[in-house]
């Protein structure tokens, strides 16, 4: 084959690779725990060892887990590379620093990890990238107390108990988040040991929001997008409306792109959960559909940055919805023409035009309805309520 051939071809698979799915279960496990994320440095053997992690006592590095026999884990067996992962255990005994996310990892299953430690066994290249010094003074006294953590913190079910998958979309989108996705490690605030404020749905202070390197992650409780938009954002990185930035950006690239849409809409299903107070009833097949949210609700997410809580607005570049000749007007028509394909002022002489965003792809029929009505029965408006049926005739 000539060398342009070759060239080609490996264009072609890395684009493949880019794209497709993970090729076997294990390696999928891989993706979506973003043990890569920590495992590599830049330009170094995948999974040869990486990320500098600065704590109180020390800089430590995470390790090298190919499966080199001499530098990396290829004496592990599968038991020892269990415990490792799910309990903090290192094959020598001593307790990782929990920079490593085994608190999450903990929550897997016996099955998820039987294909991880396969994927790391037989797929990944062995690298003999010899493991950095940790730079903790006096390294075995210090790292007694985080037997004490573990004790602490780390869940106390028998990982054996961990076996069959959740079938459930909600309970498959808990799994994945809480368990593999490790997303508390950013998203949830952590106490005073660096444990993290919660590590599932039944605290109150899991994924509420947490700084991490200089950035902020905020809370996924009351994310304010739509189903296929969050599910974009966790694919591609961009939305619609959003873009992703700076570590999660990372995430997105090394680990949420390759989320089949299956596990996108649990995933998506479960986060917006925590906003749907009253339950969120699933079809049989188990497509997604969500009870429409109040218009009081709709407002505060898509309208009131630019129009104000008061609905006032802002001198002359936002209009005022009070008392509003087109918001106020018999016939609702004009009202929900702007909601639904947005609208722009005018440019003049001396005026930049002001934009208002289009809502079509963002709320449903029903939704559009009640935003709508709430903007005519508020701040003292008094207009009649529009039905579904005039919502409807404008979006055909
Ligand atoms: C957020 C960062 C992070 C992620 C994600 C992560 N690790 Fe780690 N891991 C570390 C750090 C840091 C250490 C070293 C801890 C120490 O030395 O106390 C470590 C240590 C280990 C060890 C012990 C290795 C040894 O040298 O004995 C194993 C095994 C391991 N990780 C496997 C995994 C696997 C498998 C995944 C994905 C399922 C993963 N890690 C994801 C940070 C991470
Ligand atoms: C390494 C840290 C890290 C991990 C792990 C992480 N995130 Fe993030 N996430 C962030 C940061 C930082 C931001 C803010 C990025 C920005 O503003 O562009 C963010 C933003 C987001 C947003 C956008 C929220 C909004 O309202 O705009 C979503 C959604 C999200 N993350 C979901 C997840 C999910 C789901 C997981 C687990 C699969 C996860 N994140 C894991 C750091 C992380
Ligand atoms: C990014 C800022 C922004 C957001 C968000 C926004 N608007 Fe607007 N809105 C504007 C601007 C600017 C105009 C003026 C457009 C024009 O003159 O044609 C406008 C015009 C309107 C008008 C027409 C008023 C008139 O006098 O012609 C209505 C009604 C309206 N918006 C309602 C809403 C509702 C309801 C929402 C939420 C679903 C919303 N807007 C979200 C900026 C915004």
């Amino acid at each position: 084959m000539s060398d342009m051939k070759q060239t080609l071809l490996a264009i072609g698979c890395l684009f493949v690779a880019g794209n497709a799915a993970a090729s076997s279960a294990g390696e999928y496990m891989a993706k979506i725990s973003d043990c890569v994320a920590c495992h590599t440095t830049e330009g170094g053997a995948p999974m040869a060892g990486g990320k500098k992690f600065s704590t109180p006592i020390g800089d430590i590095y995470a390790t090298n887990i190919t499966p080199d026999k001499t530098f990396g884990i290829g004496n592990y067996s599968y038991e020892e590379f269990e415990k490792a992962v799910r309990q903090g255990i290192a094959k020598d005994g001593h307790p990782l620093y929990p920079a490593m996310p085994y608190p999450s990892y903990a929550k897997m299953t016996d099955q998820d990890i039987r294909a991880l430690y396969d994927y790391f066994m037989n797929e990944v290249p062995a690298a003999d990238t010899k493991n950095k010094d940790n730079e903790i003074p006096l390294l075995l006294s210090a790292r007694w107390p985080l037997h004490v953590w573990n004790w602490l913190f780390v869940e106390e079910t028998a990982p054996e108990n961990k076996t069959g998958q959740p079938t459930d979309l909600l309970a498959r989108g808990a799994y994945l988040v809480e368990g593999p996705g490790h997303c508390g490690a950013c998203h949830t605030p952590r106490g005073v040991t660096m444990q993290e404020k919660g590590y599932d749905a039944s605290s109150a202070e899991y994924l509420t929001g947490a700084m991490i390197e200089g950035w902020y992650a905020p809370s996924l409780r009351n994310i304010s997008m739509s189903r296929d938009e969050l599910k974009d954002l966790l694919r591609m990185g961009r939305s619609q409306h959003d873009a992703l930035s700076g570590p999660m950006s990372e995430v997105v690239t090394q680990s949420t792109q390759y989320l089949t849409d299956k596990d996108l809409d649990a995933i998506a299903f479960y986060l917006l959960n925590f906003n749907h107070k009253n339950g969120v009833p699933v079809a049989a097949d188990g497509a997604i559909v969500y009870a429409p949210t109040d218009g009081k609700t709709l407002y505060s997410m898509y309208c009131s940055t630019c129009h104000g809580d008061d609905g006032k607005g802002k001198d002359f570049t936002v209009p005022s919805l009070v008392n509003n000749t087109v918001v106020n007007a018999k016939d609702p028509s004009s009202l929900i023409s702007v909601v639904y394909q947005g609208a722009e002022t005018p440019q003049t002489h001396g005026n930049i035009s002001f934009k208002m965003p289009a809502y079509k792809e963002v709320m449903s029929d029903d939704e559009m309805t009640n935003v709508v009505n709430y903007v005519r029965g508020t701040w003292g408006n008094g207009a009649s309520q529009a039905t579904k049926d005039e919502v409807s005739a404008i979006a055909k």
